[in-house]
Order: structure tokens, then C-alpha cells, then sequence
């Protein structure tokens, strides 16, 4: 599974330090993924979970900053869905503490909510920020 798991042109949104933030997060993603590979046990990936969480806390904080400083239209829309990822990853992390969750089921959601956050969303920031200079 873990070969699937890599940066591509798709995820670009043209601006550097947002790409390269994302870079990092599928960095992450891999991770996980090889900790289940790897059979690590549960306590593990909740660390490894909670150490993206960290860090997806840290890179909307700046996504966020950035829209503040260039005065984004749509700052609380994207505001929302940031909160809301972050109330899923929550929820994930208490759920590894009672119980677990397949590989399968968690690398999809990462991966397929972080291709929307970067090719929709975050796209959509990109071309704002290159239209202004
Ligand atoms: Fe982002």
C-alpha cells in the first residue's frame, strides 16, 4: 500500500512554503503506513496519529495566517473545513483508544481527504496568492 503514498504534480498549489508543508504531510501519511507494514502495535500509530495531528494543527495555523494577511474571500469557509479535519482526527485518536483501526480505512481517509484539501481547496488559495504577485 505504502507505494501509493507519494507527492504528486496533482497536489502542487504553486506557492513554495504551502507545497512544501504538504510534502511533509504525505511524509507523515507514509509513516503510518509503515507502521501498520511494519505490524507496530496500536499505541504506536495513535503517537504517529497524534503526531500528524500536531502537525496538521501547525500547518492550517499558517495556511490561516496567510489568509488573514492577503485578506482571502474565503477564509471562513476554509476556516470550517479546517476545524472540522481536525474534530475527525480527534474523534480517530479516541477511537484508537478503546479500539482499531484498519489500515485501509485510515490511509484512505488521510489520502483521499488530503487530494481534496490540496487540489480543491488549497488550489484555490494558490491562484488567489499568484494573482496578486
Ligand atoms: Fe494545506
Amino acid at each position: 500500500m505504502n507505494e501509493i503514498i507519494s507527492w504528486k504534480k496533482e497536489y502542487e498549489v504553486g506557492v513554495e512554503s504551502i507545497d512544501n508543508e504538504h510534502k511533509l504531510f504525505v511524509g507523515l501519511i507514509q509513516k503510518i503506513c509503515s507502521a501498520y507494514d511494519n505490524n507496530v502495535k496500536k499505541e504506536h500509530i495513535t503517537l504517529l496519529v497524534k503526531e500528524l495531528y500536531k502537525y496538521v494543527d501547525f500547518h492550517f495555523f499558517s495556511e490561516e495566517n496567510i489568509m488573514i494577511f492577503t485578506d482571502y474571500p474565503d477564509y471562513a469557509v476554509q476556516k470550517k473545513e479546517h476545524d472540522l479535519l481536525k474534530n475527525q482526527l480527534t474523534n480517530i485518536m479516541m477511537t484508537f483508544e478503546s479500539e482499531y483501526i484498519d489500515q485501509a480505512n485510515l490511509i484512505n481517509f488521510l489520502l483521499s481527504w488530503f487530494r481534496e484539501h490540496t487540489t480543491q481547496t488549497d488550489k484555490k488559495l494558490g491562484l488567489f496568492i499568484q494573482s496578486r504577485g
